[in-house]
């Protein structure tokens, strides 16, 4: 570590921006937490702040732009005393090279350091404008009685940290190190602090929560752990991300079937529908593995949601490959799904690989995914008109006179109520009839009197 002193920080404001997914989200919560417990308060500008904080993600090559992008805007800011910090996953991956290519930045660190955040900030305030958090060899997790949670009513729980599988595509085993997984006795003691706190509806987070293995002796599986956790008093929601198909057993489908706190939702990442490609990416099932799950969730007791993940032209994906994804789309009936153009992550297997699909067929191939999905989602909402779903308020939106709602099966569905007292009907849950439908939501009217 270098140290070469300048102006302290001006003041103990701090700005942060979050990208990526929701383990960057709630690992930024617990990064407020941290700061506001050493006295730091948060504002809404980098205007505003002393200290910048970008939490980054390195997923695709385009969200890894985004923060040398904000950084490059800001640059003449550093000038003025501001000091800026770049966390989270393109920090892990970038490292010191950060501080070459951004000299006004002071602070690297890596989720994998965290746990010495505070140790961090100190040594900011004390003048030191190289300061670095960037080693994976941990068996921690980041636990923090501080964190401050952005919505009143869903709370985030890690579970499990990091990632052990080797997709050939993936940064994030180089970028959140390897797996480690909280002991059930701290999560069940967080879910129960915030079940007395009032949070209802509760997301179990890790990169791969199907292979959540308690520490303790208790020695639990992800399974038991969700049954305990939707178990716990005043929790009317449970729901997990992400899964690996390799790691989904059947006792998480029976467990999900024996409570019905745990949502009507599996996110299930199937990736690619050929089981070619699917070697080729290290993914370690086939497509008939994989649809041996998807038989599982469709046999169960009671109908859930399924949702995935798919990249299209992975280095090698033939026209006959892509057209066994979207044959795989047409089996499943997925009720939504997250697609994306193969991008070449630095340090993966894949990046190394030959034969890569030119962008412009990258491009087709997504345009033909997302419209095929389109049309099936447009089907799977309209069959849910007529029916009565339950929803938690989630807002409401003022333009439209609507409240906006979450059902169990994770589709947003807007509706009108009665209500005219005035009275926030968030964090409330009611039950709604289904009135009309559309590609990406429900419309709907509550008449529950509240
Ligand atoms: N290129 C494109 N998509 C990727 N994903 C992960 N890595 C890459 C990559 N290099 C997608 C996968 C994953 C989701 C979170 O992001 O589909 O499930
Ligand atoms: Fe992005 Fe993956 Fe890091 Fe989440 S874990 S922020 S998706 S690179």
């Amino acid at each position: 570590m270098q140290t070469c002193t300048i102006k302290t920080v001006p003041s103990k404001t701090f700005y942060i921006e979050t990208f990526g997914c929701q383990m960057n989200a709630h690992d930024s919560e617990k990064v407020v937490g941290t700061l506001v417990a050493q006295g730091y308060s948060q504002v809404e500008t980098v205007d505003a702040a002393g200290l910048v904080l970008y939490n980054t993600c390195s997923i695709r090559d385009k969200a890894e732009q985004k923060v040398f992008n904000r950084l490059q805007n800001f640059k003449r800011e550093a000038g003025k005393g501001k000091i800026f910090g770049v966390l989270g996953c393109v920090a892990q991956q970038e490292g010191e090279k950060i501080f070459d290519r951004a000299p006004h930045v002071s602070l690297v660190a890596g989720s994998a350091s965290y746990t010495r955040l505070g140790e961090m900030l100190v040594q900011l305030e004390a003048g030191n404008r190289r300061v670095t958090g960037l080693s994976l060899d941990t068996d921690q997790t980041f636990d923090t009685p501080f964190t401050r949670r952005d919505n009143p009513h869903r709370a985030y729980i890690t579970i499990i940290e990091g990632c052990d599988k080797s997709c050939a595509y993936c940064v994030v085993p180089f970028t959140r190190g390897p797996e480690r997984s909280r002991t059930s006795e701290s999560v069940m003691a967080e879910a129960g602090q915030l079940g007395e706190q009032g949070y209802t509806d509760i997301q179990l987070l890790g990169q791969n929560v199907n292979s959540y293995r308690d520490p303790s002796a208790a020695g639990w599986d992800f399974a038991t752990l969700l049954g305990r956790v939707a178990g716990i008093a005043g929790i009317r929601r449970v729901r997990y991300t992400t899964s690996h198909p390799r790691d989904f057993v059947k006792p998480i489908v029976d467990t999900m079937d024996a409570n019905p706190v745990l949502c009507d939702h599996i996110h299930l990442p199937v990736q690619s529908g050929s089981t070619r490609v699917l070697g080729a990416m290290d993914r370690l099932y086939t497509r008939d593995d994989y649809m041996r799950r998807i038989d599982w969730i469709k046999n169960a007791k009671r109908r859930y949601s399924l949702t995935t993940d798919i990249i299209v032209g992975f280095p090698g994906e033939t026209e006959e490959d892509f057209q066994q994804t979207l044959d795989l789309m047409d089996e499943v009936q997925y009720d939504s799904l997250f697609s994306f153009k193969y991008s070449p992550r630095p340090n993966t297997s894949a990046s190394r690989m030959e034969d890569r699909v030119s962008e412009e067929e990258k491009q087709r191939r997504l345009v033909i995914v997302m419209e095929r999905q389109r049309a099936i989602q447009i089907r799977r909402n309209a069959e849910m008109v007529g029916g009565i779903q339950e929803v938690m308020v989630e807002g409401r939106n003022h333009a439209l006179g609507q409240w906006i709602g979450r059902t169990s099966c994770n589709r947003t569905l807007n509706f009108t109520h009665p209500d005219t007292n005035g009275n926030d009907l968030a964090g409330r849950y009611l039950s709604v009839r289904v009135t009309r439908s559309g590609p990406n939501s429900l419309v709907g009217e509550s008449a529950t009197v509240v």
